[in-house]
């Protein structure tokens, strides 16, 4: 088969890794993908190519799709997705994983995904839906001002402002809903209770009536350690994250899946794809934060070297909607993801410095370093983005999966890169 992957950051390098071991693929291409996913190879000894075409371009991978022959194209970001590359390559006859635009607006627009699980009776938090800065400032006042002010729409992860008085979320609805600073994304704002507790990351896998729950993962957004200093993409991810049983993670992904899929199937929505719940732990139980419909990045780092399954037959099976005959395989090790971004991310990054050490850290076992945003100059791997490599190490424990993958990290360097040291330390704390 032939299989195209659209996106270029480490989750994608993740879905290129895992896909590629499959015999049944003879080419793959990632577009526009980074220097990582080029370097992957398949069963056939063929390399992955990299296309140079952005993941919004939706006219020109159509056309990449239909010229080449694609069998079968997986989507990775939020942004085609709601963009509706689903619909148009299936308008097309392509086979293509990944929620079409209707089910992407779980993602797209948090007021529909809010009002969806009052609708259905999914547990959230306390929230009101707003356009209008007066109403908006007197739910806020409501909650002492104990809330998180979120834009509607996709916002690159940055439109959402935690408040903890009055005049913080005055200030942040005024930042969104009057001084336009997400632009149309904020034009409505979803305003939630300040949720206390441990914060989970769930994903399940959906054929549009079948849901599989995979094990847990912990993100880890804020950029220092300590859970300090602003929310960035996520700067490092293990699973599982030890907060929950066997038995209560069933527990909670019922309370959550199966409100979920009896509202889909009542709205006429058809969800193929990933859905990733963002869940805060309460005193009062589990609550989801949001949805995202597409994997985490950079939990899909952790998430897939613990995958026993052929990755492409689980996609084809949520397409063809016969996801009740996989059973995922869980590797029972840990898995410990962490990122190194650039100096200055979460703000403007510095670009161009060149990644000294990726061989030395990748000759180590049980060790995989995942792209993101790097790239190719005069022959040298030199970082290109934010978020520049994920090194995930695999292990019998946390602690010797943490061990391995700051191993690794010690061998690489470039200027100016960023690391937190205590990615997984609240698993090894147990939230303590
Ligand atoms: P979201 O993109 O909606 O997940 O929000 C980004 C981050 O803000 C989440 O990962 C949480 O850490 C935090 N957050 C969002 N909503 C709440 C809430 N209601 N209470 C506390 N923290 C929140
Ligand atoms: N792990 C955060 C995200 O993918 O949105």
């Amino acid at each position: 088969m032939k299989v195209l992957v659209i996106g270029s950051g480490g989750r994608e390098h993740a879905l290129v890794w895992k896909l590629a071991q499959s015999p049944r693929i003879d080419e793959m291409w990632c577009a526009p993908g980074n220097a990582g996913t080029e370097l992957e190879v398949l069963p056939n000894g063929r390399p992955v190519r990299n296309v140079p075409l952005s993941a919004e371009d939706l006219p020109g991978l159509l056309a990449f799709a239909r010229r080449e022959s694609v069998d079968f194209t997986v989507v990775g970001p939020d942004n085609p997705l709601a963009l509706g590359v689903v619909d148009l390559f299936q308008e097309a006859g392509l086979r293509i994983w990944g929620p079409n635009r209707k089910a992407a607006l779980f993602e797209a627009s948090k007021s529909f995904s809010q009002d969806f699980m009052e609708r259905h009776g999914i547990p959230t938090a306390r929230s009101g839906v707003f356009q209008e800065a007066d109403a908006a400032r007197r739910f806020a006042a409501e909650l002492g001002g104990r809330c998180a002010v979120k834009a509607d729409g996709l916002a690159l992860g940055k439109g959402v402002l935690l408040a903890h008085s009055v005049a913080e979320a005055d200030a942040a609805i005024d930042e969104i809903l009057v001084r336009n600073a997400f632009g149309r994304a904020g034009a409505t704002v979803v305003i939630q209770e300040l949720l206390e507790g441990m914060e989970i990351s769930l994903h399940a896998l959906c054929d549009g009536t079948t849901a599989r729950l995979f094990p847990t993962a912990q993100d880890h957004k804020r950029i220092f350690d300590g859970d300090r200093g602003p929310n960035t993409g996520g700067m490092g991810a293990y699973s599982p994250a030890p907060f929950l049983s066997a038995a209560e993670l069933e527990s909670v992904g019922r309370s959550i899946l199966e409100p979920w899929l009896r509202g889909c199937a009542a709205e006429g929505i058809d969800f193929r794809g990933l859905l990733y719940p963002g869940v805060m732990l309460t005193a009062a139980g589990p609550k989801v934060l949001e949805f995202n419909a597409r994997f985490g990045d950079p939990e899909t780092q952790a998430y897939l070297p613990r995958i026993e399954n052929d990755l492409l037959e689980v996609f084809e099976a949520c397409v063809d909607g016969c996801l009740e005959r996989v059973e995922l395989r869980w590797s029972p090790e840990t898995t410990v993801c962490v990122v190194i971004a650039s100096e200055g991310y979460p703000g403007t990054v510095v670009k161009g410095r060149v990644i000294e050490g990726l061989d030395a850290a990748a000759a180590l076992p049980f060790v995989k370093v995942f792209h993101a945003g790097t790239a190719k100059s005069d022959g040298k791997v030199v970082a290109n983005g934010g978020r520049v490599l994920g090194v995930t190490a695999w292990g019998p424990d946390l602690t010797t999966a943490r061990a391995r993958a700051y191993e690794a990290c010690s061998r690489i360097r470039f200027e100016g890169m960023q690391l937190r040291s205590d990615i997984g330390a609240k698993g090894l704390n147990k939230g303590q």
